[in-house]
C-alpha cells in the first residue's frame, strides 16, 4: 500500500507555528513515528506553500497511489483549484486538520475539498494524520 501525505502552506513551521494550537512537535517527528508505526505501508511525505505545486502533486501521484492524506492548511478554505484536483483524481483523499476547524473562525468552516473527499479528520492534533493513516488498513 503506497499513502501519501500532502501538507500545504506554513505546515513546514509546524512545532514552532502557534503551539498552543498546533503543538510543538515538528512534522519530522510525527512522519518518523509514523513511518515506524505502520512499517508494511509504503508513506510520502511532501510539503509545499505554493498553491500550484500541491495541485502538480495530486495530479502526479493522483492516478497511482493506494491514498492521499490531504492537509491544504489554509487553502482548504480558499482554493477551488485544489479542490478541482481532488475531484478530478482517482485515489481516495483524506482531508486531515490538526485543529478543530469548527471550533475556530468562520472562514475555517469552509472546505473546498471536503465534498470530493472520502473522509474527514479534525481536531486531533498530529494525532489526526494517525487517523488517516489507519483509515486505509
Ligand atoms: C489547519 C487549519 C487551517 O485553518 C489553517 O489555515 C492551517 C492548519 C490545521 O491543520 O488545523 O494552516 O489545516
Amino acid at each position: 500500500m503506497k499513502l501519501i501525505i500532502i501538507n500545504g502552506p506554513n505546515l513546514n513551521l509546524l512545532g514552532k507555528r502557534e503551539p498552543e494550537v498546533y503543538g510543538a512537535d515538528s512534522f519530522d517527528m510525527c512522519f518518523e513515528s509514523l513511518k515506524n508505526k505502520f512499517p508494511a505501508i509504503e508513506l510520502e511525505y511532501f510539503q509545499s506553500n505554493i498553491e500550484g505545486e500541491l495541485i502538480d502533486k495530486l495530479h502526479e501521484v493522483g492516478f497511482s497511489y493506494d491514498g492521499i492524506i490531504l492537509n491544504a492548511a489554509a487553502y482548504t478554505h480558499t482554493s477551488i483549484g485544489i479542490g478541482d484536483a481532488v475531484k478530478a483524481i482517482e485515489a481516495p483523499v483524506i482531508e486531515v486538520h490538526i485543529s478543530n476547524v469548527h471550533s475556530r473562525e468562520d472562514f475555517r468552516h469552509t472546505s473546498y475539498i471536503a465534498a470530493n473527499a472520502k473522509g474527514v479528520i479534525f481536531g486531533f492534533g498530529l494525532k489526526s494524520y494517525e487517523l488517516a493513516v489507519q483509515s486505509f488498513l
